[in-house]
């Protein structure tokens, strides 16, 4: 559905700099795909919207849209939908005509428009808000009529960037599965923009994560969690408890001296082992290899324990131990030594070229 080739954009600062905000991006989508873009702020993933929406010209590389080259089209005239990080809508127009206007232009009966305007509205959570002005709507309704003036005109390409940012957890968990849903049954390709890693593994078919303009890793949420390419992959998503080292055989050595054990043999290379903080057990599991633990802080955060403490060797590791096997936290204080086990088939190495 869209094609990116080598996407490069640099924007000359007020402060009299050049910053390469897309530093040659490759990247396909599929129809029918929901692939997200995932970094820090200001990496790039605004910029990388607009660039297949057309409100930035790039310098160098191609998009293509559907087998059409877009360079010389204007954003108006490419075949894609947008709901902006600031949702833009139309503060003299009321919720409805907001919601309608793109029918309106394709000159859709006004019966037909009352009807899908009413049916988008309730798509996002908003029936019966038809005649309000979009000030008169809280900054997380505003941001579902955005929603809904988008995906009314049912586009075969729809760039999203944090659109459901200004919403409270429940909603945000609700709508995302809601989403994910249309997308799926109305066969849209989606893609997507966030910095919440929680959201893009909930919703994504792909995720792309981006850093300083350049895509680090392309792939399913479970791949990019599992086997991250490189350590900026492993500590963006997800926490990760990272050790350098010399492999050899099935074992990691740190500089420090300690002994990770893994389960990939061959490896005789500089890597570092990540190691995520649910893989760790506090009670002793048959086979399993242990570090040594002094826990210096444990917090409760309802579902799990996070666990964080340092190894003899001064090594800072969290674990993450489900609440319901609360018994074996129970007993642990602070500044107590504890054995935390590992699966060393669960031990990901990452090659030091790629770290
Ligand atoms: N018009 C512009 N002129 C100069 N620099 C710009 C311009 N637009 C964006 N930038 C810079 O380009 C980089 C990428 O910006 P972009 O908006 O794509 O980031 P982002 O990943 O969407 O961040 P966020 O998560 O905060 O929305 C940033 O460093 C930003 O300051
Ligand atoms: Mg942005």
């Amino acid at each position: 559905m869209v094609r990116l080739e080598g996407a490069t954009k640099i924007f000359s600062t007020p402060e009299g700099q050049s910053l390469r905000a897309l530093d040659g991006i490759d990247i396909d989508v599929g129809r029918n795909e929901f692939i997200t873009l995932l970094g820090p702020s200001g990496c790039g993933k605004t910029t990388l919207l607009q660039a297949i929406s057309g409100f930035v010209e790039l310098d160098s590389g191609r998009v293509i849209i559907d087998g059409h080259e877009m360079s010389d089209r204007p954003p108006y005239r490419r075949p894609v939908n947008t709901v902006f990080q600031n949702y833009a809508l139309f503060p003299h127009m009321s919720v409805g005509e907001n919601v309608g206007y793109s029918l309106e232009v394709a000159r859709v009966t006004k019966a037909e428009r009352t009807e899908r305007v009413a049916a988008a509205l309730r798509m996002v959570g908003l029936e019966g808000m038809e005649n309000r002005r979009p000030r008169q709507l809280s900054g997380g309704q505003q941001q579902r009529v955005a929603l809904a003036r988008a995906l009314i005109a049912r586009p075969k390409l729809l760039l999203l960037d944090e659109p459901l940012s200004a919403l409270d957890k429940n909603l945000r968990e609700t709508m995302q599965l809601e989403l994910k849903t249309l997308q799926h049954d109305l066969g849209i390709s989606f893609v997507f923009v966030t910095h919440d890693q929680q959201e893009a593994l909930t919703m994504s078919d792909r995720i792309a994560v981006l850093s300083n303009g350049r895509i680090q890793q392309v792939d399913t949420p479970r791949a990019i969690y599992d086997h991250p390419a490189n350590t900026f992959v492993a500590s963006f998503i997800g926490a990760s408890n990272l050790f350098e080292g010399q492999a050899d055989g099935d074992v990691v050595t740190t500089a420090e001296g300690a002994s990770i054990r893994h389960g990939s043999t061959g490896t005789n290379s500089r890597v570092t082992a990540l190691i995520r903080p649910e893989h760790f057990f506090l009670d002793a599991t048959e086979g399993y290899p242990a570090l040594d633990v002094v826990v210096e802080q444990i917090v409760f955060v309802g579902s799990s324990f996070e666990l964080f403490g340092r190894t003899e060797q001064g090594r800072r590791l969290s674990a993450h131990v489900p609440a319901a096997r609360r018994a074996t936290v129970g007993a642990l204080e602070q500044g107590q030594k504890s054995r935390w086990y590992y699966d060393p088939s669960a031990v990901h190495l990452i090659r030091a070229e790629a770290a």
